[in-house]
């Protein structure tokens, strides 16, 4: 039975007026929908009806809208002091507590107001679109609308279509999305739908290998933010986030998806939250708030050099880069085949640890380096094995930072750090195409809209090239036997086809 309705709505409700019901309304009534503000705590739905009054004002004042545009969008919320007024609403988007009970019996009641045709919407993050609408009369006109903080600003609402919800329910949402200006990604009842089920890429892989003592946390995020060009470091944003709202949520996802390595949440999470480290909010989290200014990242760069560079050839066309970027360096290259006895190593891995190209070309391992040539602009990242001496990192360090470019020095890890992150981001965004949650350009859009990633997690595949993406994930599990490594089916054959990570079957 068709429920939804197919002409535009000119009247939605909101109910629940907190931090998001206010922006939903706010970029609503901006569109030419009245607006009806509904809300149990007694007075709340008039205080969000000024917020977002004075929010427009402000706006104006600023030049960002017309004032008359303010005025008009401001005099099309009207307050309603209980459900049993809301019969007019043709679309109702319910963002009360997140409550699996309270949504389902809200919803429950609104049926008995609203006409047959009227869309209901819940803006949950965490539960399951189905089990709400399994509580309705007519589930197939409940639908996910996901919308993500601050609503004006963040331009993506997720369109969650449970496996009771009607395509055109669905397709009204989408319509209407349009209408305010947002992308609406449309999306299966899994998980974290798409934005949070992506996003669990970066940060878990960044604990982990604070956890590994690869680096601290602080080189973790330079590494990410110049090398692969993230805005933000995994641990600002975690400070940024608070560690309250994101382990709950890094648990919650694991959990979902049934203990799924890839989302596995690490300890250093859990005993952080416990301690009350949350971040920004609490004055403390991986770093201290307010910011102390900015420090000099390491002392000095080494004025050390090494008397003559060996560069593996092993993966040839790194291993010509490499040769190449210590000639323009000024360095002395070593041509042996084999390292002379005083000559410094570099090894170039793609997935590898420095201490697995070092036991692979039999390098005598006081004297190796390896060196990251697939995230080599913006930073260097330089990294020693076990036995790596004070010499040979120390000249590596002063011969790689001589043009400037800054170098972080890491120890030994599958992948270094911006491979490892990068190729786990791009492993679970294939992950969601795999499993149709959603179509692969809408993963890349929702993931670029909703986390503001440089580009989406399919895209960052295709420009690494879904071979090499492979291959560092290949030699990864490798060395961790860890299936939270193991490539997805979708970026294998991709891989092996040459074909690109956005190509969605016929
Ligand atoms: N805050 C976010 O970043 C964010 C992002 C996306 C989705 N969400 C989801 O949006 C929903 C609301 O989140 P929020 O951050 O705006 O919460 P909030 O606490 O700021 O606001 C919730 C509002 O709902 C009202 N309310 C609670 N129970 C009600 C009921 N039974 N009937 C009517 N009103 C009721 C409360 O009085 C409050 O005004 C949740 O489902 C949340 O998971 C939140």
């Amino acid at each position: 039975m068709m429920t939804a309705a197919s002409i535009p709505p000119d009247t939605a409700a909101v109910v629940g007026t907190g931090a998001m019901g206010r922006g939903i309304a706010q970029v609503l009534a901006q569109a030419g929908l009245r607006v009806l503000l509904c809300d149990a705590a007694p007075g709340a739905a008039g205080k969000a009806r000024e917020a977002i009054a004075a929010t427009l004002e402000r706006l104006a004042a600023k030049g960002r809208i017309g004032p008359d545009a303010a005025r008009e969008a401001a005099a099309r919320l009207a307050v309603v002091e209980a459900i049993g007024e809301l019969g007019p609403a043709q679309v109702v988007i319910e963002a009360i507590v997140e409550n699996l009970e309270a949504k389902r019996g809200l919803l429950r009641a609104i049926e008995d107001i609203v006409a047959p045709t009227c869309i209901l919407a819940t803006n949950t993050s965490s539960l399951s679109v189905a089990a709400i609408a399994a509580a309705c009369r007519l589930p197939g006109r409940v639908a996910g609308f996901h919308f993500f903080n601050p609503v004006p600003l963040m331009k993506v609402v997720e369109v969650v279509e449970g496996p009771l919800t009607e395509p055109a329910a669905a397709l009204a949402l989408v319509e209407l999305a349009k209408r305010f200006g947002h992308a609406p990604v449309r999306c299966g009842d899994s998980p974290g739908f798409v934005v949070n089920h992506a996003g669990r890429g970066l940060v878990t892989e960044a604990l982990r290998i604070l956890s590994e003592g690869v680096a601290p946390f602080e080189e973790i995020d330079r590494i990410l933010r110049d090398a692969a060009g993230f805005r933000m470091g995994p641990f600002e944003l975690l400070d940024l986030t608070g560690l309250d709202v994101s382990q709950p949520v890094m648990e919650s996802i694991y959990h979902q998806f049934y203990e799924e390595p890839r989302f596995r949440p690490s300890p250093l999470g859990a005993q952080r939250l416990a301690a009350g480290l949350l971040g920004r909010k609490s004055g403390r989290g991986f770093y201290t708030y307010p910011a102390r200014p900015a420090q000099a990242e390491t002392a000095r760069t080494p004025a050390e050099r090494p008397a003559r560079v060996w560069v593996s050839r092993a993966l040839p066309e790194f291993g010509a880069q490499a040769a190449q970027l210590v000639r323009s360096l000024g360095g002395r290259l070593d041509e042996g085949a084999r390292p002379a006895p005083d000559s410094l190593c570099v090894v170039t891995p793609l997935g590898a640890d420095a201490t697995g190209c070092c036991a692979a070309e039999g390098l005598d391992a006081t004297r190796v380096v390896a060196l990251d040539m697939l995230f080599a602009s913006g930073r260097r990242t330089l990294m020693t094995t076990p036995l790596t001496g004070a010499a040979a990192r120390v000249a590596a360090h002063g011969l790689f930072a001589s043009d400037g470019v800054p170098v972080s020095v890491i120890r030994d890890s599958a992948g270094f750090v911006a491979q490892r992150v990068v190729a786990h981001i791009v492993n679970v965004g294939c992950d969601i195409a795999q499993q149709a949650i959603a179509a692969p350009g809408d993963i890349d859009r929702a993931v670029t809209l909703g986390l503001g990633y440089p580009s989406g997690p399919l895209a960052m595949g295709d420009a690494l090239g879904p071979a090499r993406v492979a291959a560092i994930l290949d030699a990864m599990h490798g060395i961790h036997r860890d299936p939270r490594y193991r490539p997805s089916p979708w970026l294998r054959r991709r891989a092996l086809l040459g074909a690109s990570l956005l190509t969605a079957e016929e």
